[in-house]
């Protein structure tokens, strides 16, 4: 991948696995207008690296993953600029879903607001047992603007997703993990490797495979189960014209590893 000039943010890469991290520590890794357009960035350069297979999003330091949006840099918005930097921050979030490739959140620890909706973004997430989830926008007087209101229903039920929205309640891991919001919760020293080692598994399963299941769960949580199956249907039968599909078939009768090439 092509180098970019980044401030609010680090990006590495090694074994397939490309690692962003928001990196806005005094600020507990609020988002502000720079972090979001540079997450962007990082985005487009990781949808044209053919190399990448997996991507985890994580926070810098050990007290936050992302506390949410910045609020010193909100308090001075009006309501246009506030809708543009909302669009921003969902132009971020759909991007993220809109990888071809997995994305995994780990969630080092406070995972607020814009913070918690940058990690609902993510196919899946794993929680440092420091973590502390909520939405607490309603505590500054404002509403979640990231795509809180739509991911968080979604992932935990509309009643939950009221309840954490309208009480800007603070949710320890396990609470998040019970709620749907965290996949399973990690000593917090072991997050960051347990989170690579979930990256390199699925980078060494079939690309275009893994691929086309997150389009299709994807596409298929939107749309009625018929249209979610036809596309499955369709998915399907076009990897069978993938030399990985070949190659994955023929290395299991040949009793060997398949050396997938994404293609
Ligand atoms: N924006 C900007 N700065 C933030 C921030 C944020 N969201 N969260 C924390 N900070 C800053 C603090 O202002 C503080 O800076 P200074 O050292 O310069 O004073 C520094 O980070 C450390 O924070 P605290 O001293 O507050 O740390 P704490 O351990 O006492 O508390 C906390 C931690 C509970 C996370 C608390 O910082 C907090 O409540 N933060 C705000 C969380 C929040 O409301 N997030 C939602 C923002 S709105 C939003 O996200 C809208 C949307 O949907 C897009």
């Amino acid at each position: 991948m092509a180098p970019i000039d980044l401030e609010n943010l680090t990006y590495e890469a090694a074994d397939g696995v490309g690692t962003v991290t928001v990196a806005r520590e005094k600020a507990l890794n609020a988002l502000d207008e720079k972090t979001l357009r540079e997450l962007l960035a990082v985005l487009d350069a990781v949808r044209l690296d053919r190399d990448l297979r997996a991507l985890i999003v994580t926070g810098k330091g050990d007290k936050a993953f992302v506390a949410g949006a910045d609020i010193a840099a909100m308090s001075t918005l009006g309501p246009l600029r506030a809708r543009r930097f909302a669009d921003l921050g969902h132009r971020v979030c759909a991007g993220l879903e809109e990888l071809e490739l997995p994305t995994i959140a780990a969630v080092n620890g406070f995972a607020l607001g814009g913070g918690l909706e940058l990690a609902m973004a993510c196919d899946l997430v794993y929680a440092s047992d420091r973590a502390r989830f909520g939405q607490p926008e309603v505590n500054l007087g404002l509403m979640p603007g990231f795509g809180g209101t739509q991911r968080l229903a979604r992932r935990v039920g509309p009643m939950r997703a009221k309840e954490m929205i309208f009480s800007g309640a603070m949710y320890g891991a396990e609470q998040a993990r019970a709620m749907g919001l965290a996949l399973e919760v990690v000593p917090h020293g072991e997050l960051q490797a347990f989170c690579r080692e979930k990256a390199r598994l699925i980078a060494s399963r079939g690309p275009v495979a893994v691929a086309r299941s997150k389009r299709a769960i994807q596409v298929g949580a939107d749309e009625s189960l018929a249209s979610g199956c036809e596309l499955e249907r369709e998915s399907f039968g076009l990897l069978f014209g993938t030399a990985d599909a070949a190659e994955g078939m023929r290395a299991f009768l040949e009793k060997r590893a398949p050396a997938f090439k994404g293609s």
